[in-house]
């Protein structure tokens, strides 16, 4: 029989936990995938008391990580602890410099150190798995590592946030704010008590900075990737974009472009018929688009115990099976070096409303903003007046410069009928891009909402539809 592949895990927090289980309880099965044992022969947390429904007993434990890597007699260590660097990284350096193979499910700690982790990792000849680190339980990582390693791939973008997607979600179908709905999540557990990492922005932008190294073959570059979060969309945004044909998601998008690679976080507005605009809740999704294989979708629960264990049991079986690929698809030394393509150059369609006291020529004072910074209208809707109020009035461009629209918008908000800053949201076409073809749905359904007093909500009646081009 061949030797079982030793393992130390440190952190038994929820991950942690819940790969010491996976490992336990399935033992019997990996051992016959893999033709050899993967056992967990030491264990590491700052806690060792606490109730993780698993018995501890017949492990070696450490109360502290660095001392678990200095002294067990391991094959491999798994870092679940956390955090862009600290213990996680000493843990991780101290690992590969003692020739242990490494697997973690960190990927701010990946996206900040990955390129440089991966060249110590070739230099010792040792693994650095990370496939935990991005989407969960979707095997995404080796799907395009491994799976698309025959393509050129052109665009890989998804959900990559769960706490954002069931966020969106439950604004759109209870109606509910923002922050209602958030500390909603927090009662659930699908937010952490500082949510401020997943709802900015920054953990679909580890992850995506994770996804364009192993895309495009270049170094990670998380400095390069533009990030805005979902806080300013609002309920009537999301009533807007389901009234045009849209669904607001928030997008991690990594694109080859001929000015580099373009890698942005933010909120989209993508068409109802892209898949992607039906994977609700905490479930995430990614679509990769490849030059032979055409465009590929693979959808799941990016977090939790199950998920994220499932995927470092995944990699840890590869490393048993002496499946040794380069961390990011090609040896570091191969890396090609790409220019980061800047955000104002992004060409799309977008979203804008307007909250403006309705009176005469305020339209035309609008149009003329947008014509002198080449931004072309597709459509304008305006709801119903009600006397006093500003009135939302909402307009999608055709393909328009990222930094014509923002200038746009800037000389807009200080026009005097306009009181409160314009909201903008970039419009993905997806589908119609690949077709070559760039706008938005043709089917808006013609709806219009007045103000209702006694209620202070939105009644539903046709809406004006003043310009569709
Ligand atoms: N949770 C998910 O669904 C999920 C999904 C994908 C990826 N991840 C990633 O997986 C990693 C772990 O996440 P998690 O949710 O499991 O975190 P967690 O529940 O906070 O677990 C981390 C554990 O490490 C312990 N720890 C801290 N310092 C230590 C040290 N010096 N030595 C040994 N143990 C130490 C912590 O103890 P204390 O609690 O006492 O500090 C805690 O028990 C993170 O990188 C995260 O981004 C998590």
């Amino acid at each position: 029989m061949s030797a079982p592949l030793r393992v130390a895990i440190a952190g038994l927090g929820t991950v942690g936990t819940g790969t010491l289980k996976l490992l336990v309880e399935q033992a019997k099965l990996i051992h016959e995938r893999c033709d050899r044992p993967v056992v967990v022969s030491a264990i590491s947390d700052l806690d060792r008391d606490r109730d993780r429904g698993v018995s501890l007993d017949r492990f070696s434990w450490y109360d502290d990580a660095a001392a678990m890597v200095a002294e067990a007699d391991v094959d491999v260590v798994v870092e679940l602890i956390g955090g862009s660097g600290g213990i996680a990284l000493e843990v991780i350096q101290a690992a590969i410099a003692k020739g242990r193979h490494v697997v973690t499910a960190n990927k701010a700690l990946i996206a900040h150190h990955g390129s440089a982790l991966a060249a110590a990792a070739e230099e010792a000849g040792v693994s650095l798995a990370y496939e935990a680190a991005v989407a969960g339980g979707i095997p995404i990582v080796k799907s395009l590592r491994d799976g698309l390693a025959g393509n050129r791939l052109s665009r890989v973008y998804g959900i990559l946030n769960g706490t954002c997607n069931y966020v969106l979600t439950q604004m759109r179908d209870s109606g509910r704010d923002f922050d209602d709905v958030l500390a909603e999540a927090q009662r659930f557990g699908y937010a952490e008590a500082d949510p401020s990492f997943d709802i900015d922005g920054v953990d679909t932008a580890h992850k995506l900075a994770i996804l364009t190294s192993i895309a495009f073959g270049c170094p990670i570059d998380f400095e390069a990737v533009h990030i805005e979060g979902i806080r300013h969309v609002s309920t009537l945004d999301i009533e807007f974009a389901g009234e045009l044909g849209f669904g607001i998601k928030l997008l991690g998008i990594a694109a080859r472009t001929d000015a580099g690679v373009e890698q942005r976080v933010h909120p989209c507005m993508v068409p109802l018929e892209a898949p992607i605009a039906h994977v609700e809740g905490v479930f995430n999704a990614l679509v990769a688009e490849g030059d032979f294989v055409g465009t590929t979708v693979y959808e799941g629960r990016g977090a939790g115990a199950g998920p994220t264990a499932s995927a470092v049991a995944a990699d840890l079986i590869d490393i048993a099976r002496e499946l040794h690929a380069p961390a990011f698809g090609v040896p570091v030394a191969n890396f090609e070096s790409i220019p980061a393509a800047p955000m104002k150059d992004r060409v799309g369609p977008y979203y804008v409303r307007l909250m403006v006291v309705d009176r005469p020529g305020i339209f035309a004072e609008v149009a003329a903003v947008l014509r002198d910074h080449q931004v072309s209208m597709e459509s304008v809707l305006q709801r119903g007046r009600a006397p006093g109020d500003p009135v939302p009035v909402v307009m999608t461009t055709h393909d328009t410069r990222e930094a014509s629209m923002a200038v746009a918008l800037e000389l807009i908000g200080r026009l005097e009928a306009v009181v409160e800053p314009p909201r903008m949201i970039r419009i993905e076409p997806l589908h119609g891009a690949e077709q070559g073809r760039c706008s938005t749905p043709r089917k808006t359904r013609r709806i219009r909402a007045v103000r209702n007093p006694a209620r202070k909500s939105w009644q539903r009646t046709p809406t004006t539809l003043l310009r569709r081009s």
